[in-house]
């Protein structure tokens, strides 16, 4: 192992963007599977791991919907986080904001409560077993209506506490962020925190960035690499302080390049940018194989990994006590001489 490898693994991190069923591994898939007789299209792990081909977003959002159809209890959903919040903290992983996407089980006749109460009592056992400190976002499916997105931010009312803010993800081709305006300006009257997939080299993408700033008023951007191309889009990100949550083996899987390069200059103009895992289970690739993959691949420097992961303290929904609580712990252990 390289000392830069074994620096960024005991490095203290945060993860903004992971969604809770991308982490889904086929050895779980297959156990829940048996548990709840549903029937999976393969016959060994092995299978499962080559299906895992994707060449877009939606030939990887096919995949990790029909994932899906193993979660059916709330003992599934907790399993499922549970899972991964022991793979993040053996990362050294301290703090998550993790999404899930309650449209897509309710489509499939799982009730609200069985999802957040699955999710919500593993998180509440792994701070207290761990540790590792979690909230929670919810997603719209933009592939869905703006009433049904509507409705599902209703559902989540009783639950607001437990949800520290909103976003949004699935196909975005043809569901451009301004069809979801009258949502998130209730999500953010009700307290809600805001952020937007605008994923990578899709139709209208620039378009769709600028939409997420200046008609949702988001304050993060999910992905939102193609950002680079427009210049004052730039300035203006800079200028509000918005962070980006970039998942570089995500962008592998689905645009061919992992836009380390990419990340590297967000950083030298002065864009939040951070990195995430996004869909790790099926991308293959937690929080440290993409960093690791990033910092060799754009040969980062000590300095610049310390940011990426400074950044992601920073740009959480944490207060502010425990924000600098955790910034504290990164910079010393970036002072403490550890790796190269
Ligand atoms: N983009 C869009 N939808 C998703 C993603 C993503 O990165 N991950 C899970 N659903
Ligand atoms: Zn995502």
């Amino acid at each position: 192992m390289t000392d830069m490898r074994r620096f960024i693994e005991h490095m203290p991190k945060a993860e903004l963007h992971v969604h809770v069923e991308g982490t889904l591994e086929p050895e779980l898939k297959f156990d829940l599977a048996r548990r709840n007789a549903v029937e999976l299209p393969y016959e060994s792990v092995e299978e499962m791991r080559a299906a895992y081909d994707f060449d877009d977003l939606p030939s990887f959002l096919k995949a990790y919907y029909e994932g899906m159809s193993v979660l059916v209890t709330e003992q599934d959903f907790y399993d499922l986080t549970t899972a991964y919040l022991a793979r993040a903290h053996s990362q050294t992983v301290l703090y998550a904001e993790i999404f899930f996407d309650p449209q897509a089980h309710a489509s499939r006749g799982v009730a609200y409560d069985t999802v957040i109460r699955g999710i919500r009592r593993a998180q509440e056992e792994a701070e207290e077993r761990l540790g590792i400190r979690t909230q929670l976002i919810m997603c719209f499916l933009r592939d869905m209506s703006a009433d049904s997105a509507m409705a599902t931010l209703e559902r989540s009312l009783p639950y607001r506490d437990w949800i520290v803010g909103v976003g949004l993800d699935s196909d975005e081709k043809g569901n451009p962020p301004v069809k979801f305006r009258d949502v998130f300006a209730r999500a953010r009257a009700e307290g809600y925190r805001l952020t937007m997939h605008c994923d990578v080299d899709q139709e209208n993408s620039v378009r769709h960035i600028w939409q997420t700033v200046r008609d949702i008023g988001v304050d993060r951007i999910d992905h939102g690499v193609n950002a680079l191309e427009d210049e004052a889009l730039c300035r203006e990100i800079v200028e509000r302080g918005l962070a980006l949550t970039v998942c570089p083996v995500s962008n592998r899987c689905i645009t061919g390049s992992l836009k380390a390069l990419e990340v590297r200059r967000m950083l030298e103009i002065g864009m939040r940018a951070t990195v995430n895992s996004d869909d790790p289970a099926y991308f293959q690739g937690y929080i440290l194989e993409n960093l690791v993959a990033t910092q060799e691949e754009a040969d980062l420097s000590r300095d610049q990994v310390v940011r990426l992961a400074a950044n992601a303290f920073e740009a959480s929904w944490l207060q502010a006590d425990e924000k600098r609580a955790f910034s504290d712990r990164l910079a010393g252990y970036a002072a403490s001489g550890a790796g190269p």
